[in-house]
């Protein structure tokens, strides 16, 4: 996979693409970013890729003419044009893994006050990673791109990311590792008894209770199983 990010900001990317997983899964082949400077393609003679607001208005808006030919010079037949901004669709697990199997993101980074409206005609999804403001989208393409990056076959084991957070639609039970007890807490012993079926019973159960308290909209209109019914209504006892 490819994922490219226009961005008047580049240096942001530097620690971001020398960093752990990313940086593997860069050095491994699996994914190329490119990081590009829309400001390279402004066609003014100051440099200048913002302006006022016609009608007037606070802030600087981000004009048409770098962002769309960067968005140009960038594209090609496989790509997918996605517009970071906070009025997108909010982004989630299942559109990482949605996005996951394009073969090329090109994610654009808004700073200011906007986009020109008009630049929306050359993107084909807008994103946003949550309800507020951020100075700029390039921490939001950044949370995008990681989100992404993992599920792409062969970044990290699929298995690792089967039992993540929202996968199955739940919050992840605890982990726990050595030593087995720190200061006076301890780990759970059925997680040692190396009972498997009872390990499985005890993270799908502490799956639904953290659910439960922290996240109930999850919740609303999940298709339980049984043993997921049996284990909520236990939990609903110990209440
Ligand atoms: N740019 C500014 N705020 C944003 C948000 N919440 N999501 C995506 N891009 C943004």
């Amino acid at each position: 996979m490819k994922v490219s990010i226009l961005t008047l900001f580049p240096d942001m990317f530097t620690g971001f693409k020398e960093t752990s997983i990313i940086k593997k899964a860069i050095l491994k082949g699996i994914v190329e970013l490119e990081v590009v400077d829309m400001r390279s393609f402004t066609e003014d003679k100051h440099n200048r890729v913002d302006d006022y607001p016609y009608g007037g208005g606070a802030g600087l808006v981000l004009m048409c003419q770098p962002v769309v030919d960067a968005i140009k010079a960038t594209r090609t037949d496989d790509s997918l044009v996605i517009m970071m901004t906070p009025q997108g669709k909010t982004f989630k697990q299942s559109v990482a893994y949605e996005l996951s199997e394009y073969k090329h993101l090109i994610l654009v980074c808004g700073h200011y006050e906007g986009f020109d409206e008009r630049i929306r005609n050359y993107v084909d999804l807008e994103l946003s990673i949550g309800d507020f403001v951020l100075t700029g989208g390039e921490t939001a393409a950044m949370v995008v791109s990681d989100a992404v990056i993992r599920l792409v076959d062969g970044v990290i084991t699929q298995e690792s990311h089967e039992d993540d957070s929202f996968s199955n639609g739940l919050l992840e039970y605890p982990h726990y590792t050595r030593p087995r007890e720190y200061d006076g807490h301890e780990v759970p012993d059925v997680i040692v008894s190396g009972h498997h079926e009872n390990v499985k019973r005890f993270r799908i159960k502490e799956s639904l209770r953290k659910t439960l308290r922290v996240r109930p909209d999850l919740l609303e209109n999940r298709e339980f199983t049984d043993l997921e019914l049996k284990l909520l209504k236990e939990i609903k006892e110990e209440l």
